[in-house]
């Protein structure tokens, strides 16, 4: 797939024009990194249930069932590196004196390719909490040497992530809510906007009188709402735009 090229320049003179950008990025912009995204034929959630693995009863129930498939996840993103969509970010961002990337991918991609300031709505897999002192701490060991890990005060460490169910750091809602609400284009990659409250990013910056802009493999529920909209990969559609 390819994009126009009438609709690629206009694109391409917003972004050079724009005072303030900002970015939400979902799972489908790590796609071409090898890592799975979580909806649609070959997603994970047809393949195991969220209910299982990723909400705080779940590990409450099987601390080692929800910690095997994190590690087999962990082991998966420790194989990947950053692609053109990744890097085109950057380049955004060096660019762009009012930039925001904000993330609900917890796979560490954007800081590897170099992106400098990076909102995790939902948090980091590369971090382990403490669920008894409360300790977070830096863990890239893969495998990981015990399954389940334990924090040096005895306690059950569990994955840095949100779960299901869970409210997203405050911190870093802030800080996206700030930026969807004061920039001048959003731009949106690779997310399949069902899941909230990332999802109302996009609504609020168009609310407030951002331009839209969405690349998808697909069209998703914001595709109506966007001023501009491209159906392609990430890869090859990002650094089109931000050459
Ligand atoms: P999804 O798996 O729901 O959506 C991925 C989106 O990326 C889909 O809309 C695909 O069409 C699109 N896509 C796939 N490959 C692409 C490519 N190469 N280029 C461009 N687009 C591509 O992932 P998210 O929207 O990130 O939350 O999911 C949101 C949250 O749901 C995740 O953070 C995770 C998940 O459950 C938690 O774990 C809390």
């Amino acid at each position: 797939m390819s994009i126009q090229p009438s609709k690629t320049e206009e694109v391409r003179e917003e972004l050079r024009a724009a005072s303030s950008i900002a970015v939400l990025t979902g799972a489908g912009i790590s796609e071409e990194s090898g890592i799975p995204v979580f909806r649609g034929s070959d997603g994970l959630w047809k393949q195991y249930r969220a209910e299982d693995l990723a909400t705080p009863e779940a590990f409450a129930r099987d601390p080692r069932l929800v910690w095997e498939w994190y590690d087999w996840r962990r082991s998966r993103i420790a194989a990947a590196r950053p692609n053109p969509a990744h890097e085109a970010l950057v380049l955004l961002e060096n660019h762009c004196p009012g930039f925001a990337l904000i993330t609900q991918n917890v796979d560490g991609l954007h800081d590897l390719a170099g992106s400098r300031h990076v909102i995790k709505l939902h948090g980091d897999i590369w971090t382990l909490r403490c669920q008894h002192c409360g300790t977070v701490k830096s863990d890239r060991r893969v495998p990981l040497p015990e399954i389940p890990p334990r924090c040096a005060c005895g306690g059950l460490l569990r994955p840095g992530v949100v779960w299901f169910g869970e409210a997203l750091p405050p911190a870093a809602w802030q800080a996206a809510v700030q930026a969807a609400e004061s920039c001048a284009l959003f731009l949106v990659v690779g997310t399949s906007a069902v899941v909230y409250p990332a999802a109302e990013l996009p609504m609020l910056a168009k609310h407030r009188g951002a331009k839209l802009i969405e690349i998808n493999f697909e069209p998703t529920a914001l595709t109506p709402l966007a001023d501009y909209s491209f159906v392609g990969k990430a890869g090859e559609m990002l650094p089109q735009l931000v050459s």
